[in-house]
């Protein structure tokens, strides 16, 4: 479940966004509930360990060890030279099981810092467009950038720097296997996409990443929203369209599951 009206309509205020949502409106859905919790062991139960059915991995268990090798290969990478300036590397963040993942550019000064993405006061207004389609880094969408480590005054990304760390995204990509993708901007839209297509031509549609064909859904970045407030609506408009993107390709799987 999302947040209800009321709850929405604050975060679409506090987007800077004059807020319409019609009365009745269902709410959106959220990502992926959480995994069902494993049945707690009874106590005093006298069942024979060796009759008991031996307890599955928990889901995503065997990519635990792929996950912090890569994370550990990432922090400690000096593919290029913005090695030499960082603070430290920013993996990523959230769920390893997210249907959702969010790509954005390149750490910032107080990611670089802290080494998460998306702290800043960008991420903050990240942080709320997410929230107002039901979505949270700690529940339910990952967060990674195309570019692990800071350049340097907040440069735009070399294409030899993203040339070295892509690899890692697409990694992390692999693993995560999410339902869909929201890029946020024009370079983490252009890098995933390889094209040189204005964001303004990207925006709308649904597009496809890597041989999954994973749906990827281009919207504004919120550091471009905070200089440009006048464009959140449009912004709004892209992220009610990756909700429904989502909500229809987990509807069709939830009907192919009831024919199989
Ligand atoms: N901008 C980005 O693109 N990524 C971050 O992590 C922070 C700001």
């Amino acid at each position: 479940m999302g947040p209800p009206a009321q709850q929405r309509r604050e975060y679409l205020e506090a987007l800077g966004i004059e807020t319409w949502v019609p009365r009745g409106a269902a709410p959106p859905t959220a990502a992926a509930p959480a995994p069902p919790a494993p049945p707690a062991a009874a106590a005093g139960t006298t069942a024979p360990a060796a009759r008991a059915p031996a307890a599955p991995p928990p889901p995503g268990a065997a990519a635990a060890p792929l996950w912090e090798a890569l994370r550990a290969e990432v922090l400690g990478c000096t593919r290029c030279p913005l090695h030499l300036t960082r603070t430290q590397g920013v993996f990523g963040v959230g769920p390893r099981r997210s249907d959702w993942l969010v790509v954005g550019e390149a750490p910032g000064a107080e990611e670089d810092r802290r080494g998460e993405p998306f702290v800043g006061a960008a991420g903050q207004l990240l942080d709320a467009m997410l929230r107002a389609i039901g979505l949270d880094r700690a529940t339910n969408v990952y967060i990674a950038n195309i570019l692990k480590s800071r350049p340097p005054n907040n440069r735009d990304p070399r294409p030899e720097e993203v040339a070295a760390c892509m690899p890692y995204l697409t990694r992390q990509i692999a693993l995560l296997k999410p339902k869909i993708i929201l890029a946020v901007g024009r370079i983490a839209a252009q890098n995933l996409l390889a094209t040189e297509a204005p964001l303004g031509r990207l925006r709308g549609a649904v597009h496809h990443f890597g041989e999954l064909k994973t749906p990827l859904v281009v919207t504004y970045h919120p550091a471009y929203l905070l200089r440009t407030p006048a464009e959140k609506r449009k912004a709004w408009e892209d992220l009610k369209f990756a909700r429904n993107v989502y909500q229809q390709l987990t509807q069709v799987a939830a009907t192919d599951g009831h024919r199989t």
